[in-house]
């Protein structure tokens, strides 16, 4: 079989936020390719997490590429000050907003590379339209809002039929997943088409170093088995 490869970004929701300086730290030292903040309004998800202050201090505090994914209502209202504060990458969610279209054009010219992304029952045409002006796609594999949920099963062939899409309208973009992804099945959504990962409860474990945790993912990633 193969050798495997994609990126790996920690999600901070899972991490010791008393301690999140140090948390970077480590999973940086333990090759995170990329940090994603998950921001959430509770009103498009039942629940809140953090902002810009919060963004603004990851930002100072690594030299990462920092991935952020706006759960929120209304996203086009945001844009500048998310990117003011640091974000790198800016995922908006297309149900979230009835003008995506305009809003991943003013992220990119804000200065942030735009993208999408789509919740487990939203039909993936949806994100056709706007793969050209994209740089990445997000396919969630829980539903959103809370970290250690059980990966959905039927986003593998979600990942196949987007891989597809992008390969013909932008080979250029980024397919991440994020939600549920664990040492048990990040080979299958890599085989599967995902070329990025976000992964939060499994690389921050109480107790256990995220060198181990992550040190186990990227093993089963390059498993042949
Ligand atoms: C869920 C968030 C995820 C979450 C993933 O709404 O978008 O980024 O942190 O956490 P795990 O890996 O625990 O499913
Ligand atoms: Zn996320």
């Amino acid at each position: 079989m193969t050798h495997l490869t994609a990126r790996i970004g920690p999600s901070i929701l899972s991490a010791d936020f008393l301690r999140l300086g140090a948390q970077i730290d480590a999973v940086a030292a333990a090759g995170a390719d990329y940090i994603h903040v998950d921001v959430m309004d509770g009103r498009y998800v039942p629940n809140i997490t953090v902002g810009p202050p919060v963004l603004r201090a990851v930002r100072g505090g690594t030299s990462l590429p920092v991935d952020v994914h706006l759960m929120i209502v209304e996203p086009a209202q945001w844009i500048d000050e998310f990117v003011a504060a640091g974000a790198d990458v800016l995922t908006i969610h297309v149900e979230a907003d009835v003008h995506v279209y305009r809003t991943l054009r003013a992220i990119e010219e804000a200065g942030a590379a735009p993208g999408i992304a789509i919740n487990p029952g939203t039909p993936l045409v949806m994100l056709e339209d706007v793969l050209p002006i994209v740089r990445q796609v997000l396919i969630m594999t829980v539903n959103p809002g809370f970290g250690g949920q059980t990966f959905i099963p039927a986003s593998l062939d979600r990942i196949r039929r987007m891989r597809e899409m992008i390969d013909r309208r932008n080979p250029q973009c980024t397919l991440q997943i994020d939600g549920g992804i664990r040492a048990s099945n990040i080979r299958k959504v890599v085989e599967a088409g995902a070329d990025s990962i976000v992964i939060g409860s499994s690389i921050f474990v109480p107790d256990r170093p995220v060198s181990e945790t992550m040190g186990e993912l990227r093993a089963a990633l390059a498993a042949t088995n």
